[in-house]
């Protein structure tokens, strides 16, 4: 037996600072443990190169030792020969079991070999392929590595496995789950999380996310998915939490954790482009939101109009006339209006009823009056037929009764808002205003 007294000390630095497992190159000093060959492959030839170093024949270079002392006693000796072969033969034609999370200088990677999927992170692409193994090979019935189809493997332990391209290329992999991951359910960009955990904000990127509670706290974490079936690990140490997926419309589904909360998810990606705020794609103008001044698509937009001329048909033939009483209105206009009904009731009330200019809805080329914009047309035949049955020509109610406080306007019956079929069905079965549906608000911030 070969006392490491000297090395030990090395070898437990390494061990605190995590460096025994963060081999990145071949290069002829590997702190894998195991590899005393410094190929970054535990295999035959390591086995030879303990024997005979345990046989006297100071086989292995010095700066290697530490990595023959695999059950970390500060000696290298029999058992250290015994747990290398039992590695080695435990895991031996054997193609790895799980999804695996591979780390490399080229990015992050998730392998699942059984599958045969491999999706890397950086380029969204996930890539479909056989594997066949045969003791430390790996051979792909197509190149997943650059140019390359195969590659050396070997166990670090149970839960960790390296590769080793034939260019070179290493990888090393961290089991990271049981079933293969379902790509297509991964999520992506932004999301509100509202229940009974608070109101949060998640931030996911691929198979990774970051979340936020109001109060600024917040985590890191990665998560898998197969089918409805999320893990999400949080923070360093990982911890898994399970919940499961329900989908409620293309913006929002439902996520149970383990303890039963049902935690609501809305999808909440709000993007910029020349002073247009969209929501999700939406464009939106409220009082929060507003356009720039120079905003002007020329009048209703074509889908917007040709989306009237279908509902004013059919409620014609329904019995009802129909008539938008005002459509476009530029910025210029509503400065008018605006002013106007300020001079006629004071700001307060006027902001009750009117957008300033910039935030109204009409500017966007999206949104109309219809037949009479006067509290008298409330509850009329015609108020009531829009609002059972506008969401079937993309439209909706855009300011209903009882949601001023959200909205920031009071009750209009006459207003409504061209979003598509799709969309102003999924609002109107939700039965929420434009606001709650994406989880903004609309409030003039000065
Ligand atoms: N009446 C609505 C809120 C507008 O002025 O755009
Ligand atoms: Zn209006």
């Amino acid at each position: 037996m070969k006392r490491l007294s000297r090395i030990a000390a090395r070898l437990a630095a390494a061990v605190i600072a995590g460096g025994c497992f963060s081999i990145m190159t071949v290069s002829a000093k590997s702190t894998l443990k195991g590899d005393m060959n410094g190929d970054s492959i535990i295999g035959k030839g390591d086995v030879r190169l303990l024997q005979g170093y345990l046989l006297g024949d100071n086989s292995i270079k010095e700066e290697q030792l530490p990595c023959a002392d695999i059950d970390g006693d500060g000696r290298i000796d029999g058992f250290d020969l015994a747990l290398l072969k039992k590695n080695i033969a435990s895991h031996t034609d054997k193609i790895p079991a799980g999804t695996w999370r591979a780390e490399g200088s080229k990015g992050v990677r998730y392998y699942n070999f059984r599958s045969g999927t491999v999706y890397d992170e950086n380029s969204g692409i996930n890539t479909s392929y056989t594997c066949t193994v045969s003791e430390t090979n790996l051979y792909f019935d197509k190149n997943v590595c650059g140019d390359v189809g195969h590659a050396l493997y070997s166990w670090r332990d149970d839960t960790h496995l390296v590769l080793r391209w034939d260019k070179g290329y290493i990888e090393e992999l961290t089991y990271f789950c049981d079933a293969p991951i379902n790509y297509s359910r991964m999520l992506s960009g932004q999301y509100v999380g509202t229940g009974s955990y608070g109101t949060r904000t998640f931030d996911f990127n691929g198979l990774n996310g970051t979340f936020k509670n109001t109060d600024g706290t917040g985590m890191g974490f990665r998560y898998s998915v197969s089918g409805n079936n999320y893990v999400f690990y949080l923070g360093a140490a990982g911890t898994p939490k399970k919940a499961v997926r329900t989908d409620i419309d293309s913006m929002h589904f439902n996520l149970k954790w383990e303890d039963g909360t049902v935690e609501r998810f809305t999808q909440h990606n709000i993007v910029t482009r020349a002073g247009i705020t969209y929501v999700n794609g939406i464009l939106i103008a409220n009082k929060t939101y507003s356009l720039p001044s120079t905003y002007n698509p020329g009048g209703l937009t074509a889908d917007a109009q040709a989306a009237f001329k279908k509902m004013q048909s059919d409620a014609w033939n329904a019995g009802y006339n129909l008539w938008i009483c005002s459509g476009f209105r530029s910025y210029a206009y509503q400065s008018q209006l605006y002013n106007n009904y300020v001079a006629r009731d004071g700001k307060a009330k006027a902001d009750t009823y009117s957008a300033r200019p910039g935030h109204s809805e009409h500017q966007t080329g999206l949104a109309m009056d219809i037949n009479n914009a006067s509290d008298t047309f409330n509850n009329t035949a015609e108020a009531r037929w829009i609002a059972a049955n506008c969401y079937k020509y993309g439209f909706i109610l855009r300011y209903p009764q009882g949601k001023q406080n959200i909205t920031g306007y009071k009750y209009e019956s006459w207003h409504v808002r061209y979003l598509g079929t799709a969309l102003a069905k999924e609002v109107y079965n939700s039965g929420l205003t434009l606001e709650e549906f994406l989880c903004i608000d609309s409030v003039y911030k000065s």
